[in-house]
């Protein structure tokens, strides 16, 4: 896609397409500050595609020739040709991306060209285009999270058995698989792509001819271009379709959480890398070095996730004070929609596409992982578990436990280095059997419960991941299919 600001030609007011009851034009700085053409350049296909589909309407529904729907249309693709090879000559006084196209239609076919803007205002072609663009996108964005979930499950896969410390509060709480921590991860961006999905089927309804606020009295049929764009139905009210921007917010809500859930697996990144941890390996194409200390390699790649984080909460924000308390129905606030919903979409899609890079090329040091649940505490809860299966009341046992472990500790011994008399010391119930509870590496295993870090329940999991899967990709194709339907459809509007 070009950039508009490479045009400089002859600047030319936009009073052709509206400023016919005007005595003067606008002034240069309000312009300039009311421009949205860089920002909304971005739309240009989907600006197009909402148009073709009109202007299909239009003719098929007789309120224009068809010959004049048919020389609209070859003008509008001729303009796409034009903006896809970067040929499209923009004017410096160009206001948006929507007069920009119909300014260049005009000078391509002329005074027909007038035609297209029939029963339509930019503001239902506004709300057109971005609900074009947001169903692409988030398509889009769910592939990045089935791609990043098919790299996380790859290493459950590969690493299945693996032991490493499970946290809470960032202390050493049991021994898990890593399997079972990278899976929970999985299952986070799953829920994301229940949400976008769910966001899509919402937004996907058509708003074009609710024209400016009110609708038309020309005798269009808005089920005929909703068809034509692979909406599913109609939106129901021409005030409501023109003044909602609630599909942006679920939109970048849904962005939000992806972003924070990528920030907890960096900040993981950014500590696990670290020499106190040494969990993992990040590959060096994925690190930067240190401009002055010659043996760092920073992680800022996971940084830069976990900061971006940041940014897209931001568009949240943004999204949601620009729409609070603004009447019905259009609102020129309403323009700065742009911004947060292309930022939120950007920043998540880089974000999701380099973590699933930089996990591909890092490396887990599954040997130090297993070093570090090799010298802890972490089976207290384990021999707890033990005493209560014993008979002995669990609040109890936690207690006797908590003596034990303040034992060990003051002893500079681990759990599984104390002998029987010892721990008969703080309780009878204690037996020989005991040190097999001591061992940490028998410790998921002996997990029963559905869920659990298990082997058996881990296992289970990651059936479930390959199934799910399998039949995923059916769905998906048969979608994508629908897509490319409705692609064709557009081809032969006229
Ligand atoms: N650039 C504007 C936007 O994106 C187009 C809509 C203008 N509508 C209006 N009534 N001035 O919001």
């Amino acid at each position: 896609m070009q950039s508009p600001k490479k045009s400089n030609s002859r600047p030319r007011t936009n009073a052709k397409l509206w400023g016919g009851g005007f005595t003067e034009e606008l002034n240069a700085l309000a312009l300039e500050f009311s421009k949205s053409l860089e920002l909304d350049c971005k739309l240009y296909k989907e600006d197009i595609r909402g148009s073709l589909a009109h202007v299909a309407m239009l003719g098929a529904q007789g309120i224009i020739e068809k010959s004049e729907a048919e020389q609209i249309a070859q003008g509008l693709r001729q303009i796409e040709q034009e903006l896809d090879t970067g040929k499209f000559p923009f004017e410096s006084a160009e206001e948006d991306i929507h007069l920009a196209i119909e300014r260049r239609l005009h000078d391509l076919i002329g005074s027909v060209a007038g035609k297209l803007h029939t029963a339509r205002s930019r503001n239902d072609q506004v709300a057109t285009d971005e609900r074009l663009y947001l169903r692409q996108r988030i398509t889009e964005l769910m592939d990045h999270l089935t791609a990043f979930q098919r790299a996380l499950f790859e290493k459950a896969e590969r690493h299945f058995g693996a032991l490493m410390p499970g946290y809470t509060h960032l202390q050493r709480a049991q021994p898990i698989l890593l399997s079972q921590h990278l899976l929970a991860y999985v299952e986070m961006f799953e829920r994301d792509k229940s949400r976008y999905a769910d966001c899509q089927r919402r937004l996907n309804v058509s708003p074009l001819g609710a024209a400016a606020l009110a609708g038309t009295p020309h005798p269009i049929d808005r089920r005929y271009s909703a068809a034509l764009l692979g909406f599913s139905g109609i939106t129901r009210n021409s005030m409501d379709s023109v003044s909602d921007r609630d599909y942006v917010i679920e939109f970048i809500s849904t962005c939000a959480i992806v972003m924070m859930h990528l920030s907890r697996l960096a900040e993981e990144f950014v500590l696990w890398s670290s020499q106190e941890f040494r969990f993992i390996t990040i590959g060096d194409a994925f690190t930067t070095g240190s401009s002055i200390m010659p043996q760092k390699k920073n992680p800022d790649m996971a940084e830069l996730v976990r900061g971006k984080t940041g940014r897209v909460y931001g568009d949240l924000i943004n999204m949601l004070t620009t729409m609070k308390a603004l009447p019905l129905a259009y609102n020129r606030d309403m323009q700065e929609d742009k911004f947060p919903m292309l930022d939120a979409a950007e920043t998540t899609a880089a974000s999701l596409k380099i973590f699933t890079a930089m996990l591909g090329a890092t490396t887990f040091n599954l040997e130090v992982m297993r070093a570090a649940v090799l010298q802890d505490y972490s089976t207290a809860t384990d021999i707890a578990d033990y005493l209560a299966k014993k008979g002995v009341p669990f609040r109890e046992a936690h207690e006797i436990v908590a003596q034990i472990v303040r034992h060990a500790v003051e002893h500079r011994v681990l759990l599984n280095e104390l002998t029987l008399d010892v721990l008969h010391r703080f309780s009878p119930a204690f037996e020989q059997d005991v040190f097999d509870y001591l061992n940490p590496e028998h410790s998921p295993a002996r997990k029963r419960s559905e869920g659990s870090t298990s082997p058996k329940a881990v296992k289970a999991q990651l059936r479930f991941w390959k199934k799910c899967w399998a039949r995923a990709s059916v769905w998906l194709l048969t979608d994508r299919l629908m897509l490319q339907n409705n692609g064709k459809q557009d081809a032969k509007v006229c």
